[in-house]
């Protein structure tokens, strides 16, 4: 894979990179005297406890996604009683899975401020993942969600490539993502979320993504769609043959990997590292928010 910068400015320099891990191993530091200490497991806190003192701070006390520290957010919590879940394996408008929840808070939304909750323990982030889904508000009933199945990837042929060039301009995706992908359509500044706040299409040529970085993802995007959000969801409108098209051009958009600093984090990862919760010592303490590649 080719990895070169393409757009400096969008870069935490590595300076600015070098002052944030200062300003992180400081809150550390400071934070041992307060914090329990240790190096035992912490002891299981009662949900609704973990919830007020790790989530509330952005997602809300009831969890509608207005927490104090919002307005430092450009990418903002969702309201997460509302049911809308943008990252899921079920179909369009079903629930989430509680494993969709889990994987949210384990791994975190790649250049959101939503970082890895990598200071909870594996139960601590199951008791929270049932917690958040017993918040919504009119949770609904019947048979369980089911995860959409993703079949196995055609070959990626130019045919393939070509039909996927097509359908990108017949489906309207320039109208927000840009000819090229870059995020710059002439729609682009003037999308709302669900609660009205502006929210930005995705530059598509940007690693990692959101939703994940394997062709895969991408088809399994076109059926789940991205709730709560302005982009349209194709589920029916596009048959397999032509998700695995889209979903190969789209991959084709963008080979550049934006080079991680110090703690490896990118884009509004550093503004979650900069509010110095527990997840941003936890992180710190084992060296980034993903594993080094080695
Ligand atoms: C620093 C702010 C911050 C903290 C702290 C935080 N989150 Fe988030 N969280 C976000 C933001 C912002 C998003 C939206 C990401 C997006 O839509 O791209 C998000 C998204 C999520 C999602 C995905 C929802 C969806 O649409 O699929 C889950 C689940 C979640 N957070 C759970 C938690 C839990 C549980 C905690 C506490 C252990 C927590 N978050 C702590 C900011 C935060
Ligand atoms: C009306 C505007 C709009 C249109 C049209 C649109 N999108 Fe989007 N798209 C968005 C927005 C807004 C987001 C960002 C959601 C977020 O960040 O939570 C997004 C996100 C995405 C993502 C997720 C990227 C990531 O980082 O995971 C993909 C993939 C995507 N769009 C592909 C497409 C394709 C392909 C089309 C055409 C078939 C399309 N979009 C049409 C607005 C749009």
């Amino acid at each position: 894979m080719v990895r070169r910068i393409r757009r400096p400015r969008r870069l935490a320099t590595q300076a600015t990179m070098r002052r944030l891990l200062l300003a992180v191993a400081a809150i550390g530091c400071a934070a041992v005297g307060a914090a329990s200490g240790g190096d035992e497991a912490p002891a299981l806190e009662p949900v609704e406890r973990l919830y007020q003192q790790e989530c509330a701070p952005c997602h809300g006390e009831t969890g509608e996604g207005d927490g104090v520290l919002v307005y430092k957010l450009r990418t903002k919590p969702p309201d997460l009683t509302s049911g809308r879940y943008k990252f899921k394996t079920t179909a369009q408008g079903e629930p989430p899975l509680r494993e969709d929840v889990f994987r949210s808070i384990t791994q975190g939304v790649a250049t959101t401020p939503m970082l890895p909750q990598a200071q909870l323990s594996e139960d601590e982030a199951w008791l929270l993942a049932d917690h958040l889904l017993s918040l919504v508000r009119r949770p609904r009933s019947g048979k369980p969600p089911e995860a959409v199945e993703v079949g196995e990837a055609p070959p990626r042929t130019d045919e393939v490539m070509s039909r996927g060039r097509g359908l990108y301009g017949q489906m309207e995706c320039p109208r927000c993502h840009g000819d090229r992908g870059y995020g710059d359509g002439p729609s682009a500044y003037t999308q709302t979320d669900a609660q009205g706040r502006s929210i930005q299409p995705r530059d598509l040529s940007y690693r990692p993504r959101k939703t994940g970085d394997r062709v895969e993802d991408l088809y399994r995007v076109f059926v789940t769609g991205l709730a709560g959000t302005p982009m349209p969801s194709f589920g029916e409108a596009l048959t397999e043959r032509d998700r695995w098209a889209l979903a190969y051009y789209v991959d084709s958009l963008g080979v550049e990997e934006y080079e991680r600093g110090p703690l490896q984090s990118i884009g509004e990862e550093a503004v979650g590292l900069e509010i110095g919760t527990r997840a941003a010592e936890a992180l710190a303490a084992r060296g980034g928010i993903r594993p080094p590649a080695e």
